[in-house]
């Protein structure tokens, strides 16, 4: 005779039972998988999440435009940055820059970088870096910095401001100072290079994929 307690409670607990022990297994199976890997468990579940880049801001400025230019493009980013000067400053008035370079040019004078790139700024993955467009290129001494630096395994990113030059050849200049550096396409600033280049500083950046 049935205890009435139990007569009408249906008996699964067997069936229960080998649900949870084929569960454990399954799951036991699923971690050893994911655990072998040697990814960590986040990544190898498909959960990546990627480190934000690290990034420098490097800018070469006579007159000020670029140095703007790249103080905003710090602050997008909030990356350190740090100014490339040469060892005998310029004038800070475009006419007078001109003139200088044309002298120096005459005299045959290379205007050198004043120091190397600070140790605390070597280690980053990405170096965003401004120029002014002089003659159609970059200058000197921004060029001698970057031969010297030679950015092995960085990426670079150039950015110009210009007076209608756009560009000039500075991308290739780079490249070409920096042969294993990647250097991504640049982007061309118009004086004054203010605020209002937000929007193409954070679409450059979004293309170039260096969003931190
Ligand atoms: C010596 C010299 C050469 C220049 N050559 C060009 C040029 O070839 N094309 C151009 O678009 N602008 C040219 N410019 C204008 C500068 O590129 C522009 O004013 C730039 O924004 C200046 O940057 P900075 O204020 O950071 O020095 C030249 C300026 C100077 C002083």
């Amino acid at each position: 005779m049935k205890d009435p307690r139990t007569a009408f409670r249906p008996n699964h607990s067997n069936g229960v039972r080998r649900t949870l022990i084929k569960r454990s297994l399954a799951a036991g199976a699923l971690f050893f998988t994911l655990s072998s890997t040697s990814l960590p468990l986040w990544a190898a579940a498909g959960r990546t999440k990627r480190a934000a880049p690290r990034i420098v801001v490097l800018y070469f400025s006579a007159t000020g435009t670029t140095k703007r230019a790249a103080e905003t493009i710090a602050r997008m980013t909030g990356a350190p940055i740090w100014r490339i000067e040469p060892e005998v400053p310029y004038p800070d008035k475009m006419r007078a820059v001109a003139d200088k370079v044309k002298a120096d040019e005459k005299a045959g004078i290379c205007v050198r970088p004043k120091a190397p790139l600070p140790e605390a700024l070597r280690n980053a993955d990405i170096y965003i870096i401004g120029s002014p467009v002089w003659s159609g290129t970059m200058p000197a001494v921004l060029a001698d910095f970057l031969r010297s630096e030679g950015f092995a395994g960085k990426r670079i990113l150039p950015f110009t401001t210009h007076m209608g030059s756009n560009l000039g050849d500075i991308p290739e200049a780079m490249a070409a100072a920096c042969p294993q550096a990647q250097v991504a396409p640049g982007l061309a600033l118009r004086a004054p290079a203010d605020d209002t280049i937000r929007p193409e500083v954070a679409f450059w950046l979004k293309q170039t994929d260096a969003r931190p």
